[in-house]
């Protein structure tokens, strides 16, 4: 039989491919999703995208205890993904405590019914948990630093909660991926970013401005001290990273793991600069953006990107999709987007 993954926040953005991405390996997935941060476009492209109509959808938040527990109760559920948390760096900032009432009370809620079911946690976090790096690229050893928001304490909060129950609990078992910056969209066009209002993040701005819903992309700081003044990243297709919770479930659930709480960096491992990440944009769309330079962000880091060879070889997982195509799947995401 089929193990059987539930993934909270599967309506989301990164949640609706790895759930594609879940199903076409062969598992059997219940979505989760409170709705509170998206609409039902993503969760029917995944049904578009993989025939399968009858997906199991579940309307619910996952701060309400009975409500997870019953879901558990219902279901013989192998493996949890949980992505159902508020991500908005700088809301997190002007609302602590709606982001660790939140982020905290659900993790909580997932951690204790996995903890009595046995089922495996797949936590999704963030390369946020290393703050400014001294050394680049990263590994899952570098020092995480403390937070500078939030958002990305909760991040390094529920990696904490992981690992300490793991520790604890026999029989709990549980992944972290720390994301670097996922990008892009499914090639079918059918899933994909849908940020509400102003968009914080640099590809959906890029898109909404090469579509003229906004009038110009601003570069935060052209003075940093990178080859080109501009903030240095690790973009990562959102396809790419949507496999490695394929491989991380069957590293869980096939008994491959060496350690019970294990951690992995999903990122490219290669830099790409603002300005590299807009040329490319251009020169593969064939659109001209309209840009200028603005003054730095605060709160953004430099440079960081991942080392990812931890992930290459003990997840057999490798990031194949090149920028062109990644930046190509935003545009037509957005095109079709537009032509709703
Ligand atoms: C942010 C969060 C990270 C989160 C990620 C994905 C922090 C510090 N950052 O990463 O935790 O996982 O989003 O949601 O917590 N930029 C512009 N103009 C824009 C927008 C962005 O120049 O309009 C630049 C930024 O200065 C940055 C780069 O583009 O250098 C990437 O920004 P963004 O997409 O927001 O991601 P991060 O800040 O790296």
């Amino acid at each position: 039989m089929a193990k059987c993954v539930l993934v909270s926040g599967g309506a989301g953005f990164i949640g609706s491919h790895v759930t594609v991405e879940l199903i076409q390996a062969g598992y059997d997935v219940i979505v989760a999703d409170d709705m509170s941060n998206c609409d039902l476009t993503c969760f029917e492209g995944v049904k578009k995208i993989t025939g399968r109509e009858d997906l199991p959808f579940v309307k619910m938040n996952f701060c309400e205890e009975e409500s997870v527990n019953a879901l558990f109760n219902d279901h013989q559920i192998d493996a949890v993904i949980h992505f159902a948390a508020f991500k908005a760096v700088g809301e997190s900032v002007a609302e602590p405590l709606k982001y660790y009432g939140n982020n905290l009370v659900s993790f909580m809620n997932v951690l204790q019914a996995a903890r009595i079911k046995g089922s495996a946690v797949l936590f999704s976090s963030s390369a946020t948990v290393y703050g400014e790096p001294d050394i680049l690229p990263v590994t899952e050893r570098s020092p995480r630093q403390s937070a500078t928001s939030p958002y990305g304490n909760t991040k390094q909060i529920c990696e904490d909660m992981l690992r300490d129950s793991v520790k604890a609990y026999d029989g709990l078992r549980g992944i972290a991926l720390r994301y670097f910056n996922p990008i892009g969209a499914h090639p079918s066009a059918l899933i994909g970013e849908l940020p509400r209002g102003v968009p914080n993040n640099l590809v959906p701005f890029i898109t909404q401005t090469a579509i003229g819903k906004r009038e110009c992309l601003s570069i935060f700081g052209n003075d940093y001290p990178t080859p080109d003044g501009t903030c240095q990243r690790d973009y990562i297709d959102i396809v790419d990273l949507a496999k490695a919770h394929v491989c991380a479930v069957s590293r869980m659930l096939d008994g491959k793991m060496k350690e019970d709480y294990e951690i992995f960096n999903i990122g490219t491992g290669k830099p790409l600069s603002v300005l590299e990440l807009v040329n490319a944009f251009q020169k593969v769309n064939g659109v001209r953006l309209n840009y200028r330079f603005a003054p730095r962000r605060s709160g953004d880091v430099t440079a960081i990107w991942a080392d990812p060879s931890l992930a290459n070889r003990e997840l057999g997982w490798k990031a194949e999709r090149s920028i062109e195509e990644t930046l190509a799947a935003a545009w037509a995401w957005e095109q079709k987007l537009a032509n709703k």
